[in-house]
């Protein structure tokens, strides 16, 4: 049964420092791509975070490419993994993505990609990649990509929409 103390919402720039602490040990093992507060403030309305009272458990960006979303910086504290949180996170973003009317989501993930492919995603290779997302990819980054299509839109949106822009997976 879901906890229902945990909750996913749009993050605020309140929650910044907090974005900046959960990622920092991911980023710093190499699975995540080391981002400063500055710029997790930059693109704050991207993030979702799922929270326990005033704790940020785990947060994710999502980020609008045509008519895809990316997901980036999907991350679960560590000790609180394996709980279902990421899944939630994904799920929501679906939701999300379908009320938009995007057709998938997209991933990139160095060590991840079991847990991506668990989720429902498949493997892509970099000459399918939709060309909005190829010109964000790192050159020297070895992730491999994902894509799952998101679900057919039922009821209303949770809340705000996924942002337009450009940001890196
Ligand atoms: C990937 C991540 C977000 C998953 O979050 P989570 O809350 O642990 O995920 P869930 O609880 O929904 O799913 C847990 C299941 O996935 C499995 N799992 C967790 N990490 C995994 C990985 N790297 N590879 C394969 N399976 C994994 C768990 O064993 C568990 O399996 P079970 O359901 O059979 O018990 C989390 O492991 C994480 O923060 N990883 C570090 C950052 C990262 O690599 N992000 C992805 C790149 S954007």
């Amino acid at each position: 049964m879901p906890d229902e103390s945990v909750v996913i919402r749009p993050a605020s720039p309140a929650d910044v420092s907090d974005i900046a602490r959960l990622s920092e040990p991911f980023a710093a093992d190499g699975l995540l791509i080391v981002r400063s507060s500055a710029q997790f403030r930059h693109r704050i309305e991207d993030y979702l975070v799922t929270v326990r009272g005033s704790r940020v458990l785990g947060c994710v960006g999502l980020t609008r490419l045509g008519s895809d979303v990316l997901l980036y910086n999907l991350c679960v504290a560590a000790e609180l993994q394996g709980q279902g949180i990421g899944s939630r996170m994904v799920a929501h973003a679906d939701t999300l993505a379908s009320h938009d009317g995007c057709r998938s989501l997209l991933a990139a993930s160095r060590h991840a990609g079991r847990w991506f492919l668990r989720h429902g995603f498949t493997r892509i290779e970099r000459h399918d990649v939709p060309p909005a997302w190829s010109a964000l990819l790192p050159p020297g980054r070895l992730s491999q990509l994902y894509r799952r299509p998101v679900a057919p839109s039922a009821g209303p949106p949770a809340f705000t929409s996924t942002r337009q822009g450009a940001e890196r997976s």
